[in-house]
Order: C-alpha cells, then structure tokens, then sequence
C-alpha cells in the first residue's frame, strides 16, 4: 500500500488555492493598496500608483478653489489627450500626398465609420486648447502667479504656448483644400518678413519656394511627431516644477488662517528636509491642506469628464469644414490666416515687418523676461489684486488689443482686406 507523503497532497490543494486567489493577486500584485480608507492609506496610493505619484500626498485647499485656476491648465491637458487619441485613429486613414489627402478628408467624411466625428473631435479640440491655454496663461499672469519661485515655469508655459500655436498651424496644411494651402499661404509669407533670415526661415518651413509637396510632408512630420514629443516634454517639466515650487501658488497667509495661523516650524520630510534654497516648502508651510486622494482627484476627474463631454456635445453639432480642393490658380479673397493668427495678418496690413514680426517678437520677449523684471512679492495668488494694478492694467490693454485686432481680421475684412460690415 502506498502512502502519500503531505508535499505530494498538498500540491494540488496549493494549486487550487492559488487559482481561488488569483484575481485578489494579480489585483494587488498591480495595485499596491486597497483603495484608501485611513490616511496613511492614502498618503500610501499617491505615492505607490505610477499615475498618481505626480501629485503630492496633501495640497493646499486654495488649490481646489475652482474659482482660483479655473481648471484651465487641466482643460489644457485634457484637449491634449484627446487630440493625441484622435490623432493616432487619424492617422490610420491619412496620407501626406498632395494626390491622396483630400480625397482621404472626403473618404472620412463619406465611407469611414465614425470618420467626420473623429475629425470633429480632433479638429474643436485644437481649437479649444490654443483659446485653453491662452486663457491659462491669463489667468496664471491676472493672479501673479509667475512671480518667485515660478519664473522659469512660467517660461516653459510661455514655451508651450509657443508650441501649441505651431501645432494647432501644421495641422491646418494637412486637409489639403482652399482653406488649409491658402491659410498657411498667408501663414508662412507673414514668417518671410523677418529681416535677414526670413527668406531662409520661409525655405525651411516649406522645402521649396512655395506651398507644396515639401510643405505637405513636412507640416505632417512636426505635427505628428516632432511637435507632440516637444510638447510632452516640456509638460513633464511644467508639472515637475509645480511640486518643485512648492504646488500652486496661494496668497502669503489665507484669510482664515489670521486668526489662528498654524505654521510648521520645524517639521522635517526625510532628506528633503535637509535641502536649502527655494524648492523645499519645509518650515513655512501653512498646514490648511487636505489629501490629494480623493479631493484633487474627484476636481481632476471632474474636469475631465466636463471637457470631453463638450467636445462630444459640439463635434456632434458643428462639422469641421472642408472647402474645395487646392486650387493654386484661385485664391480667395482675401485669404485668411487661422484665426488664432488674424491679429497678425491685420497688424501686417498695415506694416509687413512690425505686424508680422517685430511687435509679435517684442511682445513674446516680454513675457519671457516679465517674471524677472516685475520682481515685487505683493498680490501673489489672488485675482486682480490692488497691488498688482499696473501690471494687470498692462496686460490687460495688449490682451485686449490683440482680440480686437483677431475681431476685426476675422470679421470686418472682406475682398483685398478691405473694410465690411458683417451685418
Ligand atoms: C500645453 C499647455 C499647458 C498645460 C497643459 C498647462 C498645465 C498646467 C496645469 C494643469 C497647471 C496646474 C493649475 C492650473 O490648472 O492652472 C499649471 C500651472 C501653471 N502654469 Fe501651465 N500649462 C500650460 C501652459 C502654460 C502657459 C502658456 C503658461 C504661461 C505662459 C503657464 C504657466 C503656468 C504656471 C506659472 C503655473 C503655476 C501656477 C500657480 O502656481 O498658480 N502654463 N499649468
């Protein structure tokens, strides 16, 4: 008679407990915590999830006021995400030849299932992140939100801008019709002006002398790739840098806090604690702040659920348009920048030089250098604060000369840009 010995028996009752317990396993084999219940617990999933570590375990409740940033750089973002989803279905069907693109619009719009929603997703979605992010930018200068420590994130915002204009401009080539060539016709002249180089720059751009074949392929390239990775990186060090400076900006000592103010004198957070300079918050840090788990995420995920319902809202409502296609031996008259450009082109129509590049070049230099010139600490982290009334006047004035001048290129400009009335 034989006898089994416990290891051979035990093995299949291993086994089979294993597989009773493998959903629980591979479960937390990926996520390292139950979903949070105590404060160490969540203090724990910030900083054990992958996507999560970005954010810090607490932040400052003036963070969350949806008052303060609007949510406007997280709109941002998201308008980023899905115009990287629809992009990438996109470029299932798109060609960059100036024999295949618009038949390729046409084929989406006609035979691709789901074809002109994509397109309408993708293009309101550029639309909305270039109108997104200069609000973004309004409201981080209308809140002193670039002064110390900030400087140089405001710099890379500046940057960013920079990129999501060029971005948004590429794209605008690629339906290859009347639209897309003579925009970026108008486009690139304005590029042209610049002193010295501007032949050289406009050569570069285009790969020829004028819009083709070489701009079509080229245009393509920046804008599926070479842009996208730029911009990704430069918002990896935008949002490392807002934890670097100490999370989002917020008045010296919020209102409540006068009263009893509860200040950390001497709390050390690991080696950090032990870092001088400007990065570490250590030691002055109000403690008015509550857990990231689950009160930024709920805002966030707030935020993402309103933009992408609104893109879907106003992609099933508005077609993107498509005009004939290119025909070089007819431009429309007058033909129009994007209008995110039409301040230009209107500036140009009366200097070619200040409008298409000196006053646009001065006033880009300005922003880079405004943090290190507007040096004073006062009415940091609050809107349109008294001490901070000469600046806001300032940018207010160029803020609010530049959408006049786009209203006036976009709707008061007709034939030889000529004055109209639209009514
Ligand atoms: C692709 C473009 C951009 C994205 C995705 C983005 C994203 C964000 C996000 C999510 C925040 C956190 C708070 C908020 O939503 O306001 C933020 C803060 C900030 N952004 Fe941007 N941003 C972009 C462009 C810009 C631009 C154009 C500027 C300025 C020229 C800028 C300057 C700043 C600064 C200084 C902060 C910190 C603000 C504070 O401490 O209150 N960003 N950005």
């Amino acid at each position: 008679m034989s006898i089994q010995t416990p290891e051979k028996s035990a093995a299949p009752a291993g086994v089979w407990s294993a597989l009773k317990e493998l959903p629980s396993n591979v479960w937390s084999s990926v996520f390292r915590n139950p979903v949070p219940s105590t404060d160490l617990e969540r203090a724990s999933t910030s900083f054990t999830n992958f996507f999560l570590h970005i954010h810090p375990v607490k932040v400052n409740r003036n963070t969350l006021r949806p008052g303060y940033t609007l949510g406007l750089g997280l709109i941002s973002l998201f308008l980023f995400f899905i115009l990287v989803a629809t992009g990438i279905l996109l470029m299932f069907y798109y060609v960059p030849s100036t024999n295949q693109a618009y038949d390729r619009m046409l084929d989406l719009r006609g035979t691709v299932a789901f074809g002109i929603f994509l397109r309408n997703m993708h293009r309101w979605s550029a639309h909305g992140m270039v109108a997104m992010v200069f609000l973004h930018m309004c409201r981080v200068f209308l809140t002193g939100s670039y002064k110390k420590p900030r400087e140089f994130n405001w710099v890379i915002g500046v940057l960013l801008l920079l990129v999501t204009l060029f971005l948004s401009f590429t794209g605008y080539l690629l339906p290859w019709d009347q639209l897309a060539f003579w925009a970026i016709t108008v486009g690139t002249s304005i590029a042209g002006y610049a002193p010295l180089i501007g032949k050289q720059m406009q050569f570069v751009l285009l790969g020829d002398t004028t819009v083709g074949q070489e701009a079509l392929l080229r245009f393509y390239v920046l804008h599926v790739a070479v842009l996208p990775a730029v911009l990704v990186t430069l918002v990896g060090v935008h949002f490392w840098r807002i934890r670097k400076d100490g999370g989002l900006s917020r008045p010296e000592e919020a209102p409540k806090l006068k009263a009893a103010p509860v200040v950390v004198k001497t709390r050390i957070y690991g080696l950090q604690g032990f870092v001088r300079g400007p990065f570490t918050k250590v030691g002055n840090t109000p403690e008015d702040s509550v857990f990231s788990w689950p009160n930024l995420l709920m805002a966030e995920l707030f935020v993402f659920v309103l933009t992408v319902s609104l893109i879907l809202v106003v992609s099933l409502m508005f077609n993107a348009p498509l005009e004939q296609p290119v025909n070089v031996m007819h431009p429309p008259n007058p033909a129009k920048a994007p209008w995110y450009f039409l301040g230009l082109q209107e500036m140009v129509s009366y200097s070619a030089f200040w409008g298409g590049i000196g006053i646009p070049g001065i006033m880009v230099a300005l922003l880079l250098v405004v943090p290190y010139i507007d040096r004073g600490t006062q009415g940091v982290g609050r809107w349109f604060a008294r001490e901070r009334l000469l600046a806001n006047t300032l940018f207010l004035t160029l803020v609010t000369l530049n959408i006049i001048f786009i209203i006036i290129g976009t709707f008061f400009r007709g034939p030889n840009w000529s004055f109209v009335s639209p009514f």
